[in-house]
């Protein structure tokens, strides 16, 4: 099959290049000519383990191209796959559209022969018919079909979830949508992924479902473990206790600082508006999204009071900004509150995150970015793990005390021992688990 990819960011870059390694011809576009540029020399602009060696595979296979220009690969392409950014509208947090519509209208200019046109970015319900009158006012001849085809990746792990889906989800209103499809996934269904096929507009709706009923499961277990800190309870071990529960499962069961990222925060504030739209009230997503909105930033209390109360004139160290390990995208990320608030109440902040610095920098002002966990615990009065990276598992913490003012370490992701870390001297602080006792 021959595939065009708009937008080659963490979803289409990904899509496109697992599309090359299937077998697949496949033009990747996108209208950011630094973007493109760095991907024709080699460059990944990316973060995302394994995708630089899929990608340069492909390109030396020939299967795999980049380009600014859209119309040649949509021309000659069997399907073209949206994945521009949806984020959210500024003033009223919906899906600000601006990018499919435009992407829609590229489109529309150079199809030729029988296309499908498939949206993989999240978008709401009722897009895809949008999508078709776009297409349709302008190019009244061509011969297309819009299909829905939204994308669960998880940034961190997306070839392997790309390559060995949970299932793929495929939205369309005739079947020869349907055939070309089948066709583009058939290497994943010999492998037997699930491919659902549903109609256009529950395709739609199941992508913001799926992230809405995640968001409100960390949220919920993130309400427990403020509840377990207040009886003494541990709430590692609820979860693990009610994780087992095969109705329940053990998955987004970690309590922390609250989720954040390119996708739960504007996913579930757009399903609520698209239910408000509808005359509906989903009280429990929009509770999930306020709750979590505001966890951001009070989770930095936990800080100030492991520092006695006040953290005016002390000097904070963060590890980890990215949103969750192994990325290095920064977009809604807790640590962004937590920083604001730390310095709102007086301190210094000093971080380290071994992916996200460079586009953590212009995100916020005043903080020191250090070369290591060592040299960002320099001089510090707590040293706080935000984002749960494999590197800050096991710190040498000998070392580390030296290095501080202080022994304090807040533990926002529950991924050390509070016994152990206590029998080194250091006051400790994490999620929802008693209270270590305070070492020597
Ligand atoms: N990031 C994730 O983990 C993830 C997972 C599942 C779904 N999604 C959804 O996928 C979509 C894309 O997300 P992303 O994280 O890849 O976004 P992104 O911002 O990384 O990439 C979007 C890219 O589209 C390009 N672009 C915008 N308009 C264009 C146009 N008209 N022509 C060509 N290129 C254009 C931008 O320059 C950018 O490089 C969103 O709707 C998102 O909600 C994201």
């Amino acid at each position: 099959m021959r595939v065009a990819v708009v937008g080659a960011g963490y979803v289409g870059l990904v899509s496109g290049a697992c599309f090359a390694d299937f077998g697949h011809d496949v033009c990747c576009i996108d209208l950011d000519q630094s973007k493109i540029d760095a991907l024709m020399a080699g460059r990944i602009p990316i973060f995302e383990p394994g995708l630089q060696e899929i990608v340069a595979n492909n390109v030396r296979l020939g299967r795999l191209t980049f380009a600014t220009e859209i119309a040649p690969a949509v021309r000659a392409a069997d399907a073209v796959f949206i994945a521009v950014g949806t984020p959210s509208r500024r003033g009223d947090g919906f899906a600000d559209l601006t990018y499919v519509r435009d992407a829609a209208r590229d489109i529309a200019g150079a199809i030729e022969g029988y296309t499908v046109v498939v949206t993989k970015s999240t978008v709401p319900v009722g897009t895809g018919d949008e999508v078709e009158r776009i297409i349709r006012d302008l190019r009244p001849d061509a011969e297309f079909s819009v299909v829905s085809n939204p994308e669960f990746l998880r940034e961190g792990a997306a070839i392997s979830d790309f390559k060995r889906p949970d299932r793929i989800i495929v939205g369309r209103e005739d079947e020869r949508a349907e055939a070309v499809m089948r066709e583009i996934y058939r290497p994943l269904y010999l492998n037997q992924a699930p491919l659902l096929f549903t109609s256009r507009r529950t395709a739609e709706l199941t992508k913001y479902a799926a992230n809405a009923f995640l968001a409100v499961k960390i949220t919920f277990i993130n309400e427990i473990a403020d509840l377990c800190e207040q009886v003494g309870a541990n709430v590692q071990e609820i979860a693990r206790g009610i994780g087992l529960d095969n109705r329940i499962g053990s998955k987004f069961l970690h309590a922390g600082p609250g989720y954040g990222g390119s996708c739960f925060p504007k996913d579930t504030l757009a399903l609520t508006k698209t239910a408000q739209d509808n005359g509906i009230s989903l009280r429990i997503v929009e509770a999930a999204s306020q709750v979590n909105e505001q966890r951001k930033r009070t989770i930095a209390r936990k800080v100030i009071k492991a520092c006695g109360g006040s953290v005016r004139g002390m000097t904070i160290a963060l590890l980890g900004l990215t949103f969750k390990p192994n990325t290095d995208d920064m977009r809604d990320a807790p640590s962004l509150s937590i920083i604001a608030a730390l310095q709102d109440a007086g301190a210094k902040v000093r971080a380290y995150d071994p992916e996200g610095t460079d586009q953590a920098r212009p995100l916020v002002d005043d903080v020191h970015f250090a070369q290591d966990p060592y040299d960002c615990a320099e001089g510090a009065d707590a040293l706080v793990i935000v984002t749960e990276w494999d590197a800050f598992r096991a710190l040498d913490l000998e070392r580390l005390k030296q290095t501080m003012r202080t022994p304090v370490l807040v533990d926002l992701r529950n991924i050390y021992d509070g016994a152990e870390v206590a029998q080194q001297g250091f006051a400790y602080e994490s999620i929802g688990r008693p209270v270590a006792p305070t070492g020597a």
